[in-house]
């Protein structure tokens, strides 16, 4: 089970669970305003936006879903599916 590491918090989660709905699961969605954002996953409102360290899927417009390895960069975590261990840099 891969761990998601965010502030002083190691979350174990199900391998491709989608990592906003696993922040939402234990209360720690890191922005102010609505759990879900205003887009509710649709890519429109950016709410979601994350930094991360680690190996993640995520989906890409016309790709579907792609593996990346993050160092620090920002992905949507309303598209982006746990598959490792990462962190939660901002
Ligand atoms: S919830 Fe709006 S872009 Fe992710």
């Amino acid at each position: 089970m891969p761990k998601v590491r965010i502030q002083q918090h190691e979350l174990e989660c199900r391998t491709g669970e989608n990592l906003r709905e696993l922040l939402v699961r234990f209360d720690l969605v890191p922005e102010a305003g609505s759990q879900w954002g205003t887009c509710k996953g649709a890519i429109g409102c950016g709410t979601c936006k994350l930094k991360v360290k680690g190996t993640i899927a995520a989906y890409e417009k016309e790709q579907g879903l792609v593996v990346k390895e993050l160092n620090n960069e920002q992905i949507y975590s309303c598209k982006a599916r746990v598959i490792s261990d990462i962190e939660i840099c901002g």
